[in-house]
């Protein structure tokens, strides 16, 4: 597991992200859906495991449910689960916060 850096501060990350919205990254060559959701950072896999869909084009329910916009299977942003057990659950990455930056754990297999 390797941590990389995707912002300098947590006023970054505020300034960047507007709450609840999905937004995509790229690390290390893998596409990662992003969520500021009540403060706290969520990290997932951005392709649906349904069909593929990019999740970062969804939106995020009043259950703080990533809900994609293709056939709106929803997924726990905090565990990646799929709400009705239809599909795989989304594989989703530790994130942390240190005096240096906001850190994303990524996987060796990914790299
Ligand atoms: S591709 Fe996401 S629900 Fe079908």
């Amino acid at each position: 597991m390797e941590w990389i850096k995707i912002f300098e501060s947590k006023e970054e990350l505020q300034s960047k992200l507007r709450e609840s919205a999905p937004y995509r990254i790229d690390v290390k060559g893998q596409a990662i859906c992003i969520v500021l959701r009540q403060n706290v950072l969520h990290a997932f896999e951005n392709k649906c495991s349904h069909n593929g869909e990019a999740l970062h084009k969804g939106s995020i329910n009043y259950l703080g449910e990533i809900v994609c916009p293709w056939h709106g299977y929803r997924f726990n942003i905090k565990t990646g689960r799929e709400c009705a057990e239809r599909c795989q659950d989304l594989e989703t990455f530790p994130v942390k916060e240190t005096e240096e930056g906001l850190f994303i754990a990524v996987t060796s297999h990914v790299l």
